[in-house]
């Protein structure tokens, strides 16, 4: 059976987990927050003192994660193991762990069968890095939503500062800025829009501007 797959990549901060969450809602597809994937496999490993450089260690712990991602219009939740995660994932330590356990091409791997069988029926939408070019190639629909760095670590400050977290804009910025260099010029899998994605660029434009952009692109592929 032929299941329809939306992909929505793009760096950090684009916009992409609340793009993908309305979109899925509006399709009532599946959804796929693959980052958040790579955030409890770095968090998971720094907890359990493996070195980001242990492969064996990384792909055993990466073989044994349980995870699926229930959600309503306004938040994703993330259960790891049947236990809500919560914000636990939502800070710079985590993000950078994740962007280096992310590096690792047996990792990467060892996470794919865990991304795919979330192609369920009716539908799935994920957001990430490497859905439309590695993980979903086949994708009915790829998005590479993208907005300039300064827009992405104003908005990245506002959503730490919301949940209680005081960084200086500078520091995230900065961070925002390494984690791109990373996963830009990662040798496997990295950041780059896949052949005919549709390029939206959100600097100057609201949420729900962009979903609007994106729910006419599923309308034309009949996916609605
Ligand atoms: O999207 P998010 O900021 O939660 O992702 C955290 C990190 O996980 C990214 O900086 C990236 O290094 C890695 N990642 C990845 N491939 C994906 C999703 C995330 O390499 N599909």
């Amino acid at each position: 059976m032929n299941i329809p797959v939306v992909t929505i990549d793009g760096p950090s901060g684009a916009g992409k987990g609340t793009v993908a969450r309305n979109i899925a809602f509006e399709l009532d597809f599946h959804l796929l927050d693959s980052g958040a994937i790579y955030r409890i496999l770095g968090l998971a490993a720094m907890e359990q003192g493996i070195a980001f450089d242990d492969i064996d260690g990384l792909v055993a712990l990466a073989n044994s994660l349980e995870l699926s991602f229930p959600y309503d219009q306004e938040h994703t939740a993330i259960i790891l193991d049947g236990v809500p995660l919560g914000q636990k994932l939502r800070n710079q330590t985590v993000a950078d762990a994740a962007s280096q356990v992310a590096i690792n091409p047996s990792v990467r791997k060892a996470l794919m069968d865990l991304q795919r069988c979330q192609a369920r029926a009716p539908g799935l939408v994920g957001d990430g890095r490497d859905l439309g070019t590695i993980v979903f190639p086949d994708a009915d629909l790829k998005i590479f939503l993208n907005a300039s760095v300064e827009v992405r670590a104003e908005r990245r400050y506002l959503e730490l500062n919301e949940s209680g977290q005081i960084v200086e804009r500078s520091v995230i910025l900065r961070d925002l800025e390494i984690r791109d260099i990373r996963d830009r010029t990662r040798e496997v899998a990295p950041l780059v829009p896949a052949d005919g994605a549709h390029v939206i660029d959100s600097s100057e434009k609201t949420v729900a501007e962009v979903v609007t952009e994106v729910r006419e692109l599923c309308e034309a592929k009949c996916l609605t």
